[in-house]
């Protein structure tokens, strides 16, 4: 199957094959081909040139991208997008002036998602989960990371992870599982949080490490939920089963957390609403992503992750949905970019390079996702005509996808 776009008026992110991030002042820089073709076989992106050496292919199916930009599908690296309802209850609540700390020390929050999922099969939770993932997809999303942590018991836990795992299966999309089982304590160990965490490192790891149902480790480091020793001892037990690191912190708090990621060689710190100048220091030289998620601030009110100041550090940064039921409902990749550009100044060009490059990097897809690269899988979004990719983050609330191509599939 081969397909061909010609006359791209646009081909942006276009990189040679060893670039895996980019960072810091690179960030401002968007490899781009005007008046271009670009061709895909068999699922990869076999080549590309300027229009006045498009290939005459006589099996290929044609596509006129004239007025058109092109691009690489969105790599979304921080997503909870298998879950049961929603809390549309909480979301009113907050309205009428109560906190998101509030509402979960009430038992709302994670614990009112977990309760909702138990109660949830397996089939049905597979059935909403995929409903949200054709959204996303046909909204520009190539690949994607989900995280479990809505089960907090070892059976919901493994059935969070099965159902990702079968979306996975089912979709072109790229999909990478992180277990997230240290996202709250139950109520059952209200209590006993270590005999949670006992139960978290002794019998859930090494149970998704054996059935190979995920391949990253995470965890909520945060005042109120789990503690830089808690995340030491989670992260030591999934790196002992194979698991790789990717954590939650600094959403409210300073507590630690980043340097304690960068121990355990994360491949990424997400969240980042707080940062310290001791966070920054810990993250230089690493090769850990810290990854902002603007949607999630946008809906909490909460700050905004200081991207600016990131960048400037000479860091990487990378942007993703955080899509879940109580912090952020929305899988949109368009509004994270536009949210970057509008409430944390980045450039359109550095928010293109977090939401692929970078973004590919914290689920480590950046050898096959992320750029227009020979050998990189054949995802692509079609703009519709549009007068420049500026225009993409300025336009805000309109949709300007034309048609997206994932892994080959033309959507
Ligand atoms: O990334 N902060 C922790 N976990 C999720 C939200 C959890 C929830 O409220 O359901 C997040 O924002
Ligand atoms: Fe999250």
């Amino acid at each position: 199957m081969k397909l061909l776009l010609t006359n791209i008026k646009e081909l942006l992110q276009i990189r040679d094959s060893n670039i895996l991030k980019v960072s810091g002042a690179d960030m401002a820089h968007l490899p781009a081909l005007k008046n271009a073709w670009l061709l895909m076989e068999d699922a990869i992106i076999s080549d590309f040139g300027p229009m006045d050496s498009v290939p005459t292919i006589t099996d290929a199916t044609t596509i006129d991208c004239t007025g058109k930009m092109v691009l690489p599908t969105w790599c979304d690296s921080h997503t909870h997008l298998v879950y049961a309802g929603n809390r549309e209850q909480e979301f009113v609540d907050r309205i009428k002036g109560l906190t998101y700390q509030e509402i979960a020390e009430k038992g709302g929050g994670i614990l009112n998602s977990a309760k909702k999922l138990q109660e949830t099969s397996e089939e049905d939770l597979y059935a909403q989960s995929a409903k949200r993932l054709e959204e996303v997809m046909a909204l520009g999303t190539g690949a994607i990371e989900i995280k479990s942590g809505y089960g907090l018991t070892t059976e919901a836990e493994l059935k969070m992870l099965r159902v990702a795992k079968q979306l996975a299966e089912n979709y072109p999309v790229a999909i990478k599982t992180t277990f997230l089982g240290a996202h709250a304590v139950p109520s059952a160990y209200k209590n006993d949080k270590d005999a949670y965490l006992d139960l978290v490192c002794e019998e859930m790891i090494p149970k998704v490490a054996e059935e190979g149902l995920a391949e990253y480790v995470d965890i909520f480091c945060e005042e109120g939920y789990f503690s830089v020793a808690d995340t030491d001892r989670v992260l030591t037990a999934g790196t002992k089963y194979g698991l790789i690191p990717k954590i939650h912190v600094n959403q409210f708090q300073a507590i630690g957390g980043v340097a304690e990621g960068v121990k355990h060689q994360a491949l990424s710190v997400d969240h980042l609403e707080v940062i310290t100048e001791a966070d920054i220091e810990a993250l230089t030289g690493s090769e850990t992503m810290p990854v902002a998620l603007p949607s999630c601030s946008y809906f909490l009110g909460i700050p905004y992750t200081p991207g600016r100041e990131i960048l400037n550090a000479g860091l990487p940064l990378a942007l993703a949905t955080d899509y879940n039921p109580g912090s952020t409902p929305s899988g949109n990749m368009n509004f994270v970019v536009a949210t970057a550009c509008i409430k944390m100044k980045l450039t359109p060009e550095e928010a293109i390079n977090a939401a692929t490059m970078n973004g590919a990097y914290a689920m480590g897809l950046s050898h096959s996702h992320g750029s227009i690269t020979r050998g990189k899988s054949a995802s692509v979004i079609i703009t519709k005509e549009i007068p420049s990719y500026g225009y993409l983050p300025y336009a805000f609330g309109s949709n300007l996808i034309d048609s997206v191509i994932i892994n080959g599939t033309y959507l």
